[in-house]
């Protein structure tokens, strides 16, 4: 068994999966135990060490794996149990599999990766029993209409969603224009299927009630921590898992203001983005390309602070204190626009008419007068806010500072949001070519962060 870790049971005869298995990169750091039969698991099950899951494909337990189901609560009570799926479905209901303690249903092909994560979604720590009394409040019902108006939704990223279990949160799809329908109820079992279907229809949000807005959050907290920690996860999902913590902290900031409590969990955030940039390994494209798609679904603070991140790690930023100090100042950089008019987030002066302009770029200003009074913020992020507009050209905002006079924090914020939004808007115009871009921008910035920028994140050749 691994790194401390207790292996998984697998009990399974299908050889296409078993194989699939076998070759999966990270089959020898996990070392899960596979049997074919109900016999060999009993004995699996009676031997001494505890497993981290237990995974049973039904068909080798008649009838519907519930023998088998039974035989490991007796000798493993505490260990989380799940059914493998394939061509056939359960016939079991979502209240029978509740009643047998079964905590999901995966569905072939998937990959171990797919089998730690389900492991480690289960060994939450976070205040579960909270979210679902605020769930037990809700008097709506899984395929009815609720009648709280908009307001009291928030969004929160489907795809991501997906990598769930069991759900600690009511969980509802939004009609057009305005209507909420709920379909999922807190407690009880994920059914991937029904969120696939919507999934399909290109339904990419899920809605929670906002009352439920912080646990959600929490809940993301504490299973990235885990998903991070764990050797046996692939990159692809955790730069899935962490974007997906900045868009509900981002989300969190925007509906609840600046408070202390936005600054720490901004700053659990940051420290999700250190742990990750460790797991990345900067010479290969390999795990960047899906870091990018990603890209172009995360909230424009998420991002840039994930791009900033990566490049204050290569730059040799990797000391806490400094980790934090670029995290924080990526996160809150455009804090200023929050109470301007919407349009002026798109931070494309091109819209904008000269009065209006002069407001917008008063931003960086606003955004650091905003943090003089937060308690905790290093001085170094509140410049950082203030000259994230500025360039060594001095052609910038709002002081036109010149080269030397720019905190290095300052542009390694400044070049990261413009690659942000260079890839965002090739995702909607192939012509655009955004390294491109970025090339006519290096002069901007001082020559070691422009030569770390393209040396990262510049296709290798
Ligand atoms: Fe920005
Ligand atoms: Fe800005």
């Amino acid at each position: 068994m691994g790194e401390g870790v207790n292996s998984p049971l697998i009990v399974d005869s299908d050889p296409e999966f078993l194989v699939a298995l076998k070759m999966d990169p990270s089959f020898k750091k996990h070392q899960p135990v596979v049997v074919r039969s109900q016999t060999e698991a009993i004995t699996a099950l009676k031997g001494g060490g505890e497993f981290s899951g237990i995974f049973i494909n039904p068909k080798l337990a008649a009838p519907h794996g519930i023998p088998l189901i039974q035989e490991s609560i007796l000798h493993q009570p505490i260990v989380p149990i799940f059914l493998l799926e394939g061509f056939t479905k359960t016939e079991l209901t979502p209240e029978e599999l509740k009643k047998l303690t079964v905590r999901g249903i995966l569905k072939k092909p998937f990959g171990l990766s797919a089998i730690m994560q389900a492991i480690l979604e289960t060994q939450a720590t976070f205040d579960a029993k909270t979210a679902l009394q605020i769930a037990a409040r809700n008097g709506d019902k899984v395929g009815q209409e609720s009648h709280s108006s908009e307001n009291d939704f928030v969004p929160i990223l489907a795809k991501h969603f997906l990598a769930g279990t069991s759900s600690f949160f009511d969980i509802y799809v939004k009609i057009p224009p305005g209507r909420f329908l709920m379909i999922l109820h807190a407690g009880d079992l994920f059914q991937k299927e029904r969120i696939e279907s919507y999934l399909s229809k290109g339904v990419t949000h899920l809605y929670l009630k906002k009352e439920a807005q912080e646990s959600y959050l929490n809940y993301c907290q504490d299973l990235t921590a885990r998903i991070l920690g764990n050797n046996e996860v692939s990159t692809e999902i955790k730069v899935g898992q962490v974007s997906n913590l900045g868009n509900e902290t981002a989300q969190f900031m925007r509906l609840s203001g600046l408070s202390e409590s936005t600054v720490t969990r901004a700053q659990g955030f940051v420290t999700s983005v250190r742990d990750l940039s460790k797991h990345m390994d900067l010479d290969s494209n390999k795990n960047f390309s899906a870091f990018m798609n990603d890209l172009v679904s995360l909230e424009h603070a998420t991002a840039t602070t994930m791009i900033a991140g990566i490049l204050g790690k290569f730059l040799g930023m990797s000391a806490e204190k400094s980790v934090q100090i670029v995290g924080m100042a990526g996160f809150f950089h455009d804090v200023g626009l929050q109470n301007m008019p919407e349009k002026f987030k798109l931070e494309d002066e091109k819209l904008l008419n000269d009065e209006e302009k002069k407001l917008y770029r008063s931003h960086p200003i606003v955004g650091a007068q905003i943090f003089m009074g937060v308690k905790g913020i290093d001085p170094a992020v509140i410049q950082a806010i203030e000259q994230h507009h500025e360039r060594r050209t001095a052609d910038g905002f709002p002081a036109r500072l010149g080269a030397g006079a720019i905190n290095r924090v300052a542009e390694i914020v400044g070049i990261s949001e413009l690659y942000v939004e260079a890839i965002k808007r090739h995702s909607t115009d192939k012509t655009y070519d955004p390294f491109k871009r970025m090339e006519l921008g290096f002069n901007s910035f001082a020559s070691p962060i422009s030569d770390a920028f393209r040396r990262i994140f510049f296709p290798k050749k």
